[in-house]
């Protein structure tokens, strides 16, 4: 059954759950981050239960959204985490996640995050290339320890998502080449500080069929096949994240992660009797829906060629549209039950990237209207700067009709600390 939406209309007043976003924005004032906790346990059991039956490791990428609270309501479930610096390991631990379920995935770790990763004891490292093999041996070693390993293999499978996320492409800088990857496990099962168990994979994110992900699971099948006959036994196959998610620009919704699991368990079935693990790494799929960011009208322009829409969230809040162009569906909080006008919904930043929609057709909205723009918990508050020196944003974890500030609004003083006049 599907999942209510977080985010909703209650007597014509926008709601996260059972809280009045109005009422949130005028206790912490905008721009601010809401996130759902139902709605990301509800996604984080959903891709669980997509793979029921599959022996699993869900490690979700603390990439996308990388806030204490969100990490510690995510392992309280039993997750996982894939992180990719010596950072995202130290959230992970203070949240109360379990350094024994963590991947470290990443082409440039620093050997400083190798110790502290082999320290905590962690799950795997994801290899990236024969140099960090070499360099994560000698540490390794050097810690009287045995890093476990998972080489990161290139596919080359299109993910046909937008090209700065597409990893799974030869002439991407991820991973080792398929046809070079043998001879590095054949290597890499001769080094003392290395124990081999597995084989991973990222070919992209926000991915809209399955068929990717199946083609580049059947290359690690035929991979770990050939491993077994070189006396190569993996244990463990990671398959990486990148399942999309619904941006409600009407294009064809992405699988379900029930579709998802269907289509992965099928692409995984010669593996069966070998008994391994799937583990995945989950990020947007698991985060997305459950986060918005809260604004409110500044002004209304018209010039010429355009109307305006100047909000006071900016692109330092919310990178992605500037980045990516990226669409994000924008609401009212008060009823949008009213004459629509085509407008840019743009922030205060003096660069023309600096917009959240063009050419929308939205509700007219007046000055000092709330707004909310929605699907915006992945890769939102955590890819935020201080750009034009704007205090980051608050971010708030609802739950029923009650609400936590996981991070107050940054103030001034924080902005500026540990700056120095020469
Ligand atoms: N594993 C690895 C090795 C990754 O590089 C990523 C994402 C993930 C897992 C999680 O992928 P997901 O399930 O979230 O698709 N900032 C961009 C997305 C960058 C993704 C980077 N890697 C955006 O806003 O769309």
């Amino acid at each position: 059954m599907a999942r209510p939406a977080p985010f909703a209309y209650r007597a014509d007043q926008l709601h996260c759950e059972g809280v009045s976003l109005e009422a949130l924005a005028t206790e912490l004032g905008t721009p601010l981050y809401v996130y759902s906790r139902g709605e990301l346990e509800g996604a984080y059991r959903a891709f669980d239960a997509a793979l029921t039956g599959l022996p699993h490791l869900i490690c979700y990428s603390v990439k996308a959204c990388s806030s204490l609270g969100v990490l510690s309501v995510l392992a309280k479930l039993g997750a996982g985490a894939d992180i990719v610096s010596g950072g995202e390991l130290l959230r992970w631990q203070r949240a109360g996640g379990d350094p024994a379920k963590v991947v470290f995935s990443g082409v440039g770790k620093t050997e400083d995050e190798m110790r502290a990763a082999l320290a905590a004891g962690i799950h795997a490292f994801n290899v990236e290339s024969a140099e960090e093999l070499t360099v994560l041996d000698a540490v390794a070693r050097a810690a009287g320890k045995r890093a476990r390993v998972a080489l990161r293999v290139n596919p080359d499978v299109d993910p046909e998502t937008h090209p700065y996320i597409s990893t799974g492409l030869k002439q991407n800088k991820f991973g080792v080449a398929m046809d070079e990857a043998r001879a590095l496990f054949r290597t890499a099962a001769g080094l003392a500080g290395i124990e081999v168990i597995g084989v991973d994979c990222h070919i992209g994110s926000q991915l809209t069929k399955t068929s990717p992900f199946t083609d580049a699971i059947a290359r690690l099948v035929a991979l770990v096949q050939q491993l077994a006959s070189d006396g190569i036994a993996i244990s463990h196959v990671d398959i990486g994240g990148g399942l999309g998610i619904d941006y409600g620009k009407g294009d064809a919704p992405p699988p379900s992660p029930a579709e998802y699991g269907v289509a992965v368990r099928a692409a995984l079935a010669p593996l069966t009797a070998l008994g391994v693990t799937l583990v995945c790494e989950p990020g947007r799929v698991i985060v997305g829906q459950a986060g918005a960011l809260l604004a409110r009208v500044l002004y209304r322009k018209r010039s010429e060629a355009k109307h305006f829409t100047i909000v006071d969230a900016a692109m330092n809040d919310l990178m992605r549209p500037a980045l990516y162009g990226s669409f994000h569906p924008i609401w009212p909080a008060h009823g949008a039950d009213r004459p629509t006008i085509v407008t840019d919904v743009v922030g205060p930043i003096c660069e023309t990237g600096d917009f959240f929609a063009r050419d929308r057709a939205l509700p007219e909205l007046a000055r000092g209207e709330l707004v909310c723009i929605g699907a915006t918990g992945a890769y939102g508050a955590v890819m935020a700067s201080n750009y034009n020196t704007r205090p980051r944003a608050p971010e708030v974890l609802v739950d029923g009709d009650k609400y936590t500030v996981l991070r107050p609004r940054e103030t001034y003083d924080q902005l500026l600390a540990g700056e120095r006049l020469p």
